[in-house]
């Protein structure tokens, strides 16, 4: 039976995002089966790994890190600066008053520094800034702390701080919904600025969170040739196909199914599928990695969320670790 790495070999490698309880039993024996990548899903976020000003938990990233190696397999980081799941203390000083600039800039080189740092040479691209582009308006900063203490420079000195921990790492932006146009060229500007500016930036992370009915072929299309068309790379991160109608779900603001499993589902996830790995195959020469966010149908962070008790399928692996018609279609071209 064909495995994805094997499939994808002369195309890119296919990575999985993990915690650590994913490295023990069958979620560890399909991960060495079919995978050749690891992000960690949660534990290198500035909250996870630097709980508080002196102290960092290396343990999970860690174990992380050296089963990677153990196997053989490369390994993304993810990610050095983003507003969600970042501690309070980072923006804060010991009497609760918000950092000025300086400081919350000297915190950021430190953080980046030791992170990267530590895994210098064996972490071959990390997303440095995760998300700093905002859905809606026309500005292209998203008011997060960073912008608002900082200014719209955060971005390019985080970049420039991860060069400096590893040169070697391919350095990443990574954001959602990658595909609608006005964010789509929002997201262009702020690249292009970068590149304009000599910012140390290889590439674009498309999150990839999609849904049996987005993005269409021609956008995703569109999306990948104006971000390469400024000399970065691209890689998937973070992928999943929901089987929920997401877009009509956020336009209506309900849930636009009762959350059942339904045949009709598994075959448009499938032809979804299909339909995405053979755009990927199709810019090969731009697209350098493919990363599916969570293992199997088991257990994904879409499961409760957007829609609480509701729980999502959205992976090539079934519940019981088998592939799905959807995998059949991803490796068989
Ligand atoms: C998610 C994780 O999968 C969840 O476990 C966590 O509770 C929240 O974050 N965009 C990203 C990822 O860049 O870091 C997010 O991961 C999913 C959306």
């Amino acid at each position: 039976q064909k495995t994805l790495k094997d499939a994808y070999n002369d195309f890119f490698p296919i990575g999985v995002a993990v915690a650590p309880r994913n490295l023990t039993g069958p979620d560890a024996e399909l991960i060495k089966e079919q995978f050749n990548s690891l992000t960690p899903e949660n534990a290198m976020k500035m909250g996870p790994i630097h709980p508080e000003p002196n102290r960092y938990a290396w343990q999970d990233p860690d174990a992380i890190v050296a089963f990677a190696q153990k196997n053989g397999m490369k390994v993304r980081g993810h990610t050095l600066c983003w507003h969600n799941q970042t501690p309070k203390w980072f923006f804060t000083d010991s009497t609760n008053k918000q950092v000025s600039r300086e400081v919350l800039l000297a915190r950021l080189k430190q953080h980046i520094n030791d992170v990267v740092g530590r895994y210098k040479g064996r972490i071959y691209a990390w997303d440095v800034v995760n998300e700093a582009v905002p859905d809606t308006g026309t500005s292209i900063y998203r008011r997060s702390k960073f912008y608002e203490i900082i200014g719209e420079d955060y971005i390019e000195k985080a970049f420039e701080y991860a060069h400096a921990a590893d040169p070697a790492a391919k350095l990443f932006y990574n954001d959602y919904n990658t595909e609608s146009s006005s964010k789509r060229d929002k997201i262009y500007q702020l690249l292009k600025k970068l590149k304009d500016k000599n910012v140390p930036v290889d590439g674009v992370g498309l999150q990839g969170h999609w849904s049996i009915s987005e993005p269409a072929k021609q956008e995703l299309e569109k999306s990948i040739e104006q971000f390469s068309s400024l000399g970065l790379m691209i890689q998937i991160t973070e992928l999943d196909v929901s089987v929920h109608q997401k877009e009509h779900e956020r336009r209506e603001k309900r849930a636009t199914d009762s959350g059942e499993l339904t045949a009709e589902m598994l075959e448009k996830q499938a032809a979804q599928y299909k339909m995405l790995f053979e755009v990927f195959r199709k810019y090969k020469s731009v697209i350098t990695g493919v990363t599916f966010w969570n293992v199997s149908d088991k257990s994904s962070w879409l499961d409760n969320f957007p829609v609480p008790g509701r729980k999502d399928y959205p992976l090539l692996f079934d519940q019981n670790y088998k592939p799905k018609k959807a995998f059949d279609g991803v490796v068989n071209f």
